[in-house]
């Protein structure tokens, strides 16, 4: 058995550990991990391990860390009923070798991860999905879907909450690390309802990259947040960059109808722009599984995703030729993507997929 661990208190540090096999329990299952995709998703997962409890998915010892990636994983061997070894699955793992899984809710779509330390997390993230009777799944589109899938899970939910709160007939829509993969869905999947206008904020070096994507209607690099048009406008925060978020509030104040913390791909920025007030309405905090409880209790699950399956595949086809996989191996590959990941040296046009 073999683990990337990171440091819970120190993202910096990290190693790659051996540790003795799994033993398997009546009604457990081991899946081996294959390939996974790596963006700074997954660096928030570290991030925000501790505050939004992603470390006690795949808990380690003594201060360190598994952080969660999406991936394929295949059932090497199997103590569960329904679950034949040599299932292919896609869903929530560790960036280890293997993992132990207590198989429940099996069926032919695949089965829930029902470990006891699991129990009080969300929902969202223990189903493990065999791959011949996915919707999203297509062979030729894995990397895609590794990379992209949980992402646009929460570009569907940010459109769908933007345009069901009627956000988007209120001003432009301005995204914050608009060169990301998850600010890219949502505004391809914003940008393709009537009247939607869209402005993007990004790091100057990333500017050009965002304006060739054609979906946002203005890009304007962080420098020149202050050339914002004042008027009613809704703040889409994928950076979690503090300075950039007060930069944005002081523009646009009480004109801003809502403020969305979504994420943090800024991880290292979080505190910046100075403490104290910010102007004009309070950032609420975005998190997609809730809002996958709330469309599961409107539309029942099964309608949900039907309906992100079908916005998903020409989202895929349009995003798959403007994406480089930079494909790394083993654990010293994902250890130096990690490390891009961390510095943010990944360009906006690139993304990791790590086979183990
Ligand atoms: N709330 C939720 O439920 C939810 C769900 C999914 C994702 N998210 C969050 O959305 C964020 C984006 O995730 P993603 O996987 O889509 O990101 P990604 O595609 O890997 O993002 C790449 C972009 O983020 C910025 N960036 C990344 N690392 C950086 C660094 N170290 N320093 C400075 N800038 C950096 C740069 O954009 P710019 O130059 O344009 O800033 C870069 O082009 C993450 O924080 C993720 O956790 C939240």
């Amino acid at each position: 058995m073999t683990d990337f661990l990171v440091k819970r208190d120190d993202l910096r540090e990290c190693r790659i550990a051996a540790s003795e096999p799994i033993e398997l329990g009546a009604g457990q299952a081991l899946l081996r991990v294959d390939t996974f995709g790596l963006t700074a998703n997954n660096v928030t997962y570290a991030v925000m391990g501790e505050a939004m409890s992603y470390w006690d998915f795949f808990p380690a010892a003594d201060g360190w860390g598994r952080m969660p990636v999406w991936g394929f994983a295949e059932v090497e061997r199997s103590e569960a009923e329904g679950v034949e070894a040599g299932t292919r699955v896609y869903g929530y793992l560790p960036p280890s070798s293997q993992m132990p899984v207590t198989p429940a809710s099996v069926n032919e779509a695949g089965f829930s991860d029902g470990s006891p330390h699991r129990a009080a997390l969300p929902s969202a993230y223990h189903r493990y999905l065999a791959s011949g009777s996915d919707p999203f799944y297509r062979p030729d589109t894995e990397d895609v879907q590794m990379l992209l899938r949980p992402l646009f899970f929460t570009s569907f939910l940010i459109d769908d909450q933007l345009a069901d709160d009627g956000l988007v007939e209120r001003g432009p829509v301005v995204v914050s690390s608009a060169s990301s993969k998850t600010a890219i869905a949502a505004a391809f999947l914003l940008a393709r309802r009537d009247g939607v206008e869209l402005v993007g904020l990004t790091s100057p070096g990333n500017a050009e990259f965002v304006e060739g994507l054609g979906i946002y209607g203005r890009t304007v690099p962080y420098d020149e947040i202050g050339s914002l048009d004042r008027g009613p406008a809704t703040f889409v925060d994928v950076a979690g960059d503090g300075e950039v978020r007060r930069a944005v509030h002081e523009r646009l104040g009480d004109d801003l109808v809502h403020s969305m913390a979504v994420g943090a791909s800024h991880w290292d920025r979080l505190g910046a722009g100075g403490g104290g007030e910010l102007p004009g309405p309070a950032p609420v905090f975005f998190f997609a599984p809730d809002r996958v409880t709330k469309r599961s209790r409107d539309w029942g699950p099964a309608t949900l995703e039907q309906r992100v399956a079908a916005a998903w595949h020409p989202f895929c086809e349009w995003i798959a030729p403007r994406l480089q996989i930079r494909r790394g191996e083993g654990f010293e590959g994902l250890e130096a993507a990690y490390g891009e990941l961390l510095d943010g040296s990944v360009p906006p046009s690139s993304a990791h997929v790590i086979s183990l």
